[in-house]
C-alpha cells in the first residue's frame, strides 16, 4: 500500500506557518570517528574560525527574506564539533542572529561539545554567551569501546566533562550509542549506569549504524546480532524508564520536561533554516514547502557564502513526499501526532494517506483515535516497514 502521486503538483494552501527554528553547523573535528557520516572534516591546522563566523553572518543575511518577521524558538550549534569553536565566536554568531531575528525570550540555544579537556574549560563561558542547553559526546564510558569508536577521548575525561557542564548548565544531553563492536549486555548496562549517574534532563542512546562512506563500513568491525541489539534496546528502555525518564522519540529519553524543543519542531514537521556547510533547511511558504541545503565542503561554502552563492539546494516538495516526510518525522514520537496537525503542516487532507494508515493499522504497526495517531510498540520497533507503507508509488 503506497501513497498515489498526484498527476500534476498541485499547489497546496497553509493556513498557518509551523514554528521556526536556526540550526547552524560546524563541520570540523579534531579527528574523523571511523563510524561517522556527518559533515565533519577532519581539522588540518587552524580552523578559519573568523572567516566561517563571517560566512555564517552573510549566510543568514541572505536567507532573511524568506523567513522575515518570523520568530526563532530555538537554536541549535551542531556539527562536527562546535566546541571547537571559542565562546567569543559563539557570542558573536549568537549576538549577530538576535540583530537580525527575533528570538523568542525562551529561546532554547543548544551546543554540540566533545567532551574532551580543552573543550571542557570552555563550558562556563559557552553559557555566558547566551548557550543554555549542551548535549556532549559520550558515546560509552568504557574506555575499550571508545578507543574502538576512534575517539578521542576516555571515560575519565568523559565524567570530568560532565562535572564541569553541571556547574554550568541544568539543561544537558549525553550522546550515547549502543550495539558497539563486541559489546555485551553486561558492557552496555554499564553505560546506562554511568549515564544514569549523570542525572541529566537528557540522554540520547543511538543504535551503532554503519554508514556508507565510513571507515566501519569499508572494515566492518564484528558487532552484536539483531536479536542481542534488540536485547540491549530492551534493556536501555527498562533501566531509563525505571529512573523515570520518558521514551518520547525512537532515539531520545527526557526527564518530564527536558525534551528537546529544537528536535521536536523537526519532528512534528515544522521549519528551520539551516545554515553552515552542507545544512539542510525546510522551510514553508502559504502555498509550497522548500528544502535546501548548503555547500558542503567548507572551502566551497566559505567562498560561496562570501559570494552570496551558499545555497546549493532549492527543491520544492512534491505533494506525496509531503505525506511520507511528515509521517517519517512525525511517526518516530511515541505520542505521535493529532490528526489536524498533518493539514496544517503539509496543506493536505489527511485522507490522502488514508489507505496506507489503514493498512497499517491492520498490520498492527499504527494504533489511532480521534485524537492520537502514533506507531504501536510493534511499529516503533519495525519503524522502517511502517514508513515504508507511505513512500510514493511514481508512475514513469
Ligand atoms: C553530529 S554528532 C555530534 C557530536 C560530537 N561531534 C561528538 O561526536 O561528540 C551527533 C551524534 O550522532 C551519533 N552518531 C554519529 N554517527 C553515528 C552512527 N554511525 N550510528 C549511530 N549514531 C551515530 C553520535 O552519538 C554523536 O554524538
Ligand atoms: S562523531 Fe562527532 S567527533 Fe566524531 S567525526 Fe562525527 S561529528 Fe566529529
Amino acid at each position: 500500500m503506497s501513497i498515489a502521486v498526484a498527476p500534476s503538483p498541485a499547489a497546496i494552501r497553509l493556513a498557518a506557518l509551523p514554528p521556526l527554528a536556526l540550526y547552524v553547523h560546524i563541520p570540523w573535528c579534531v579527528r574523523k570517528c571511523p563510524y561517522c557520516d556527518f559533515n565533519s572534516h577532519q581539522a588540518k591546522g587552524e580552523v578559519p574560525e573568523a572567516a566561517y563566523v563571517d560566512a555564517l553572518v552573510a549566510d543568514l543575511e541572505l536567507a532573511l527574506p524568506e523567513v522575515w518577521g518570523r520568530r526563532v524558538a530555538s537554536v541549535f550549534f551542531g556539527g562536527g564539533t562546535p566546541s571547537l569553536f571559542s565562546a567569543a565566536s559563539i557570542e558573536t554568531l549568537i549576538s549577530a542572529f538576535r540583530a537580525r531575528l527575533p528570538l523568542a525570550p525562551d529561546c532554547e540555544i543548544t551546543l554540540e561539545a566533545n567532551p574532551g579537556t580543552f573543550e571542557a574549560e570552555k563550558f562556563r563561558d559557552y553559557r555566558r554567551a547566551g548557550v543554555n542547553r549542551l548535549s556532549i559526546g559520550i558515546q560509552s564510558f568504557n574506555p575499550r569501546h571508545l578507543a574502538a569508536l576512534g575517539r578521542i577521548h576516555d571515560d575519565r575525561e568523559a565524567r570530568r566533562a560532565i562535572e564541569i557542564a553541571k556547574d554550568s548548565f541544568d539543561n544537558i544531553n549525553l550522546d550515547l550509542m549502543y550495539a558497539l563492536p563486541g559489546q555485551t549486555l553486561a558492557e552496555a548496562r554499564e553505560d546506562v549506569q554511568g549515564a544514569l549517574e549523570a542525572a541529566t534532563a537528557h540522554l540520547s542512546f543511538y543504535h551503532l549504524t554503519l554508514e556508507p562512506n565510513t571507515h566501519f563500513h569499508r572494515h566492518p568491525p564484528v558487532l552484536p546480532d539483531d536479536d542481542a541489539a534488540a536485547a540491549i534496546q530492551d534493556m536501555i528502555d527498562a533501566a531509563l524508564e525505571g529512573a523515570g525518564y520518558v521514551h518520547y522519540e525512537t532515539s531520545a529519553w527526557a526527564k518530564p520536561g527536558g525534551e528537546c524543543r529544537h528536535n521536536l519542531n523537526y519532528w512534528r514537521f515544522g521549519d528551520y533554516l539551516g545554515i553552515g556547510a552542507g545544512a539542510h533547511g525546510k522551510l514553508s511558504f502559504p502555498d509550497r514547502v522548500v528544502r535546501t541545503a548548503r555547500v558542503r565542503q567548507p572551502r566551497a561554502y566559505l567562498e560561496g557564502a562570501a559570494a552570496g552563492r551558499a545555497v546549493e539546494e532549492r527543491r520544492e516538495l512534491a505533494r506525496a513526499d509531503l505525506a511520507f516526510e511528515f509521517m517519517m518525522n512525525a511517526l518516530r514520537l511515541a505520542e505521535g501526532f493529532p490528526p489536524g496537525l498533518f493539514a496544517e503542516r503539509t496543506g493536505l487532507a489527511i485522507a490522502v494517506a488514508e489507505k496506507a494508515l489503514r493498512e497499517a493499522e491492520a498490520r498492527g504497526l499504527l494504533e489511532r483515535d480521534h485524537e492520537r495517531i502514533r506507531a504501536s510498540a510493534l511499529g516503533q520497533r519495525f519503524l522502517n516497514d511502517l514508513l515504508q507503507l507511505f513512500l510514493p508509488v511514481r508512475s514513469s
